[in-house]
């Protein structure tokens, strides 16, 4: 997974390296290091966050206009110092950072160890620097032509910038299966993993394709090849991403600064999109694939994670207001599987990052069937956003908090958008039922902030249960994987064990679980399945377990059955995910807080999962 940043410019780097390392920190923190290149290549490299980097770093000599930094998230060898990036080529004359996984690492160390190569560290990393060097060496090329050579010689994924004492001027970086955006100052560069580091000091970035090495040399233009040695064009974008948009805008963290901005997160996801008086939903991205998903005889929809989960309820809307089968596919299970896909097949793939290594996968494996593939995306020029023949953008902002909050609100009300257009052009529902569900759609941003205003009765709730070891989660319906997505939080930032499940399912096994130490979280909303949710309600209660209720408002009914409750506005069945999320979300961060615990980096977790 791993966070790249360089700079080569007039100013000194490692200011600019060492602030991009925080902001890519989400992408792994098992070790960070730093590079420079002042007479000799300076590494210095740690164990830990980046924090502790600095610390370490703290009296030494940063001089230095040419640098590069990583932070990284252990593949291959034991998050310690030694594993962790920059690595050095025997000779020292090179160094090396890389985000990816080297496949064939095994059979490239045993050559180079026979050609007499001494490795200090355990990643698959270090094969490949001193891969390079050897071909450096032996066959007498520059250093742009030796990565060239190396990287033909490589499977797997790669980012990677290369550093070299006798090029001061110079930074390679190249790029297969990982990201790598390039930034384009007045008389500088800066590359990284994603385009973060680098908003603050320009917007006009190249966002580097597969395949391709950038040579990036002091007041000079920018040069791509492939690594087939055919040079191209680069092509400068506009990038539109605000520095504000990054920062923890008065909030203790990252997630909790993202629930809070729902209600404007599903608003931007909805502008432009959703025209109320018109009494239209426009959806440009895929206006190409309208008539397509119209007469789609079958939808599947892949993901991971919480982007899974908005899938779920995709298929729930897809179905119920558009009347298309759909299948729901883990991408690391559908890519391994042989699934049967054809040419009349229509593929959604939901990412956050638009970096996930299965779904990319799964979008390549459908690609090669001949299905239509679709994407819902937030990152903006991102892998999967590129990969895919058309899409539609979730405009939740970047989302910092490795736990998904507001892109999952963000994915659903694309589905969302999605299903009431196809069933409106088909007519399975009426046009009545869609101007009424249009003008419920526009309340949503208000009901997310009422709930919102929760918090603190949240925030009581978490404190009577904070030191329990398990959890579980019961939703039917649309609240069913809103019940999945409530436990995934739960476990993922407080390290509780918790199981979401379909409630009428408790009663074939989990329901065994069932004593008076158990916290039962139950979406209980009106409409849809009510009364029996109620039937297990009851059924929990019988057992003793404690009852957490998410019920509309002055519902007294669920309230009497209930330890707690709380109280949320009422809205359409399928809309229901969209509020309901929001106090499991408030849950899950307010004891992950009681407990200490690295809400906005947890352990063992990344914010994209670019291996597999
Ligand atoms: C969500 O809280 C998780 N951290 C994780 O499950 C995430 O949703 C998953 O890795 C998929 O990521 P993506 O949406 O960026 O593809
Ligand atoms: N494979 C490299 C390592 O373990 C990079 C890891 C990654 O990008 O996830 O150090």
């Amino acid at each position: 997974m791993c966070g790249i940043v360089a700079y080569i410019g007039p100013r000194e780097a490692y200011p600019i390296l060492i602030k991009g390392l925080h902001r890519l920190e989400y992408r792994g923190y098992d070790s960070a290091g730093v590079c420079l290149l002042h007479d000799e290549l300076q590494i210095y490299k740690c164990k830990g966050k980046v924090s502790e980097l600095e610390l370490f770093i703290d009296g030494q000599d940063t001089s230095g206009t040419i640098g590069m930094a990583h932070t990284r998230w252990a593949t291959h060898g034991e998050p310690n110092q030694v594993n962790a990036h920059p690595h050095y080529s025997m000779n020292k004359s090179l160094a090396i950072i890389h985000n990816g996984i080297i496949e064939n690492y095994g059979t490239l160390r045993s050559e180079l160890i026979n050609r007499g190569y001494v490795f200090t560290s355990e990643t698959d990393t270090e094969v490949l620097i001193h891969l390079i060097e050897d071909i450096k060496e032996n066959e007498k090329v520059e250093l742009e032509e030796a990565v060239r050579i190396a990287l033909n010689q490589v499977i797997g994924a790669y980012a990677i910038v290369v550093l070299s004492k006798e090029n001061p001027d110079m930074i390679i970086a190249a790029r297969k299966g990982s990201p790598m955006v390039i930034g384009i100052g007045k008389d500088e560069f800066f590359v990284a993993s994603d385009a973060t580091p680098i908003v603050e000091y320009t917007n006009n970035v190249v966002f580097m394709n597969d395949e391709e090495i950038a040579i990036i040399e002091r007041n000079k233009e920018l040069i791509i090849k492939t690594i087939r040695n055919k040079t191209t064009t680069p092509y400068i974008q506009k990038l539109e991403l605000s520095l504000t948009s990054l920062e923890k805008g008065g909030f203790d963290h990252f997630m909790l600064k993202e629930i809070y901005e729902q209600p404007r997160s599903i608003r931007d996801s909805m502008r432009g999109r959703l025209h109320l008086e018109q009494g239209i939903i426009s959806l440009g991205g895929i206006r190409e694939y309208e008539q397509k998903l119209i007469n789609a005889r079958r939808i599947i929809i892949t993901a991971c994670g919480t982007s899974w989960h908005a899938g779920l309820v995709g298929e729930y809307l897809l179905e119920d207001l558009a009347r298309i089968p759909v299948e729901v596919e883990y991408s690391s299970e559908f890519r391994y599987r042989n699934p049967i896909i054809s040419e009349e097949d229509i593929v959604i793939a939901i990412s956050q990052s638009g970096e996930t290594a299965d779904t990319l996968a799964a979008i390549e494996l459908a690609k090669s069937k001949g299905a239509t593939v679709l994407g819902i995306c937030n990152v903006v020029g991102s892998s999967i956003a590129r990969a895919t023949h058309a899409g539609i953008f979730t405009h939740a902002g970047p989302e910092i908090g490795v736990a998904s909050t507001k892109a999952f609100t963000a994915q659903v009300i694309v589905l969302t958008l999605m299903a009431l257009k196809i069933a409106m052009k088909k007519g399975t529902i009426t046009q009545s039922r869609f101007f009424q569900i249009l003008s419920e759609l526009e309340t949503i941003p208000e009901k997310v902030e009422l709930t919102l205003k929760k918090n603190d009765e949240v925030k009581a709730i978490a404190k009577i249960y904070k030191d329990v070891r398990n959890f579980i989660y019961l939703g039917r319906g649309y609240n069913f994987p809103v019940a999945l997505e409530g436990a995934l939080k739960l476990k993922e930032i407080s390290y509780i064990h918790a199981e979401g499940y379909p409630a009428a399912e408790m009663k074939h096994g989990p329901i065994a679980l069932i004593d008076a130490q158990m916290p039962v979280v139950v979406i209980a909303t009106r409409r849809g399945t009510y009364e029996k949710v109620i039937s297990n309600i009851q059924e929990v209660r019988a057992r003793k377990g404690k009852i957490i209720a998410i019920i509309n408002e002055g519902d007294e009914a669920v309230k009497k059955l209930a330890d707690h409750f709380i109280e949320i506005p009422e809205t359409e069945e399928f809309l229901v995910p969209l509020i309901a999320t929001i106090p499991l979300q408030l849950l899950s961060y307010h004891i992950a807080v009681m407990r200490r615990c690295n809400v906005d980096q947890p352990r063992n977790l990344a914010k994209s999962v670019t291996v597999e």
